[in-house]
């Protein structure tokens, strides 16, 4: 039995540090390199006549390199890669597979650290700490917390009878058929997890990547492939998303879908295999992260700059662009001077630029769709007469996709930009009446049809379990007195309900229960 997981910790790479120049000397390497991303279809690389290429979303005049784009023949391929897989893959023993997943989490956090880093940071735009906790830390830990939860879920066993030599047992059987996982850009370590956690449990995977995370797809791939991983068991398909779906749902042996993304395409994903279902083998396993619109409430008894703090990190880091981001906040009016002041004071003082300058907080958001659709509500803001923006409200694509930071204030508490989710660094707040606090929880609750994350900041005990109890269903992640972003694996299973998902929490082993059918076995001899 492997020993128990520990949280991989973050370098800091704070300035004068040896870690700090090794990063700083990967992402010259890499800028200068031109990596090619193959589709990896049964331990083959796979190029076609397409070449896309690949930008870093803050400096759009340089190219990282190109990836092969493929089309229905390559998703063909790639299904009947991962079910010839199946067999061996099934049948080798879980201490194997396991071992193949901890030697991924070791080369992630030893010889690849910085390249996985850099590949996200370039790729995705994310700063050296954002890149760091999760396309390092939370991947390493996804993997080694997994193993710790398969060995759990296998010794979860019923009770036998010894006397009348009864013995009972549940096989965890991996799901007859083949997994597909979606990926979205905004977080490597999702791109691991998702057809990491089916692969690990003996299922076989055709992974489909969101197309502006291929870049450091690809360089996880290499990393599955150093760790041992088999030919077939992880094939990486780099076509469109409605090529892949059109062909795997229609497939008898569709057996599951790990998904993240919006809540838009999974919706559609879900009815497009609910009206497949008598083609399949199976009732597939569905599984799906999706959108937030996700809260932070001041109780009156909190204090300013702890609350200052947590929505500039909240809502800012890795340009809004984190599912559990804080994009509505509902502030007491005798506090608001005080926090509108040092809110546009700490704001002012943050930057913005290319995630090279390792001064900069923010970088850009991930494409032009992003970055028009999130112009598009700042619009909305300036051409209203319900909200104000009191800072930010700027953006600039000649160079990259740069948005400022943006808080807009409205008094209409279902003013657009406090119920759509954006994705994207644009903050809307509501200041609420200090004796009106229950109702604000209501108003939390009723506002948006998500639940991923929420936080809540109070000094008041009593007023803090009051929000626990009246926002029972808002959030699958609640915060006391902390940003609603930055779950740890091991420690904050992640996800939420609504329209946000299915709630299989992530890095936990209620996620690892949907991977698996078992099989009661009763033996009487
Ligand atoms: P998206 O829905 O645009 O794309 C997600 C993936 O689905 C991509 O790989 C895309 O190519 C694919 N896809 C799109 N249409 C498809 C189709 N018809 N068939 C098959 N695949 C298809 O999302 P995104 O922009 O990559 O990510 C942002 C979204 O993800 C936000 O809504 C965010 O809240 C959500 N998200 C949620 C969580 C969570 O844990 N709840 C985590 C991260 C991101
Ligand atoms: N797990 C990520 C967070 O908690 C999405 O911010």
């Amino acid at each position: 039995t492997p020993p128990p997981a520990v949280n991989e910790p973050s370098l800091s790479y704070a300035p004068g540090t040896p870690e700090r120049e090794a990063l700083k000397e990967t992402l010259k390497a890499m800028k200068a390199e031109q990596r090619d991303v193959p589709m990896t279809i049964g331990g083959k690389k796979i190029t076609t006549d397409t070449k896309i290429a690949m930008h870093p979303p803050h400096e759009l005049k340089h190219t990282l390199g190109h990836y092969y784009k493929g089309g229905p023949e390559h998703v063909n391929m790639a299904i009947d890669a991962a079910l010839e897989a199946k067999p061996a893959w099934e049948a080798m023993p879980w201490q194997e597979r396991a071992a193949i997943f901890l030697r991924a989490a070791d080369l992630i956090s030893g010889p690849y650290r910085y390249k996985m880093n850099a590949a996200t940071m370039l790729g995705q735009s994310k700063t050296p700490h954002q890149s760091e906790i999760e396309a390092v830390a939370e991947i390493a830990d996804f993997f080694r917390f997994n193993v710790q939860y398969m060995t759990e879920m296998y010794e979860d066993q019923p009770l036998s009878e010894p006397e009348s030599a009864i013995w009972n047992r549940v096989e965890y059987r991996p799901l007859e058929g083949f997994v597909f996982a979606i990926t979205p850009f905004n977080f490597t370590a999702i791109a691991g997890n998702l057809p990491g956690a089916p692969a690990l449990l003996g299922n076989t995977v055709v992974w489909k990547p969101a197309e502006t995370q291929i870049y450091s797809a690809g360089l996880l791939m290499e990393v599955l492939e150093a760790a041992g991983l088999p030919d077939g068991v992880i094939n990486l398909v780099l076509v469109d998303g409605p090529v892949a779906g059109d062909i795997i749902f229609e497939h008898k042996d569709f057996a599951g879908l790990h998904f993240t993304g919006s809540t838009k395409v999974f919706q559609s994903l879900w009815q497009t295999i609910g009206k497949n279902l008598p083609k399949y083998r199976s009732y597939p396993r569905i599984v799906g992260e999706t959108g937030g619109k996700d809260f932070l409430v001041m109780h009156p008894s909190s204090d300013v700059q702890q609350v200052v703090t947590a929505l500039v990190r909240g809502a800012y880091e890795y340009q809004g662009q984190k599912c559990s981001a804080a994009s509505r906040a509902y502030l007491p009016k005798s506090k608001w001077p005080a926090l509108k002041e040092a809110l546009i004071r700490d704001i002012k003082t943050v930057k913005m630029g290319t995630v090279e300058d390792f001064s900069n907080f923010m970088g850009a958001v991930i494409d032009e769709r992003a970055f028009d659709k999130i112009a598009n509500y700042i619009e909305i803001a300036k051409k209203s007469d319900e909200a104000e923006i009191i800072v930010g409200g700027g953006y600039d694509k000649s160079e990259g996709y740069f948005i400022e930071p943006t808080v807009i204030v409205t008094g209409n508490p279902h003013f657009t930009t406090m119920e759509e989710e954006i994705f994207g660094p644009v903050l809307t707040i509501y200041v609420y009446e200090d004796e009106d606090f229950e109702a604000t929880l209501d108003l939390v609750d009723s506002t948006s049809p998500y639940a991923l994350t929420g936080a809540v900041f109070s000094n008041d005990r009593y007023a803090a379990h009051k929000a626990i109890e009246r926002l029972r269903h808002s959030a699958g992640n609640f915060y006391i007195n902390d940003k609603p972003t930055g779950a740890v694996v091991g420690q904050q299973p992640f996800g939420g309900a609504r329209g946000s998902g299915t709630n299989d929490k992530a890095g936990s082993i209620i996620n690892l229960y949907r991977w698996v059918s078992a099989r009661s076995i009763k033996e009487n001899f």
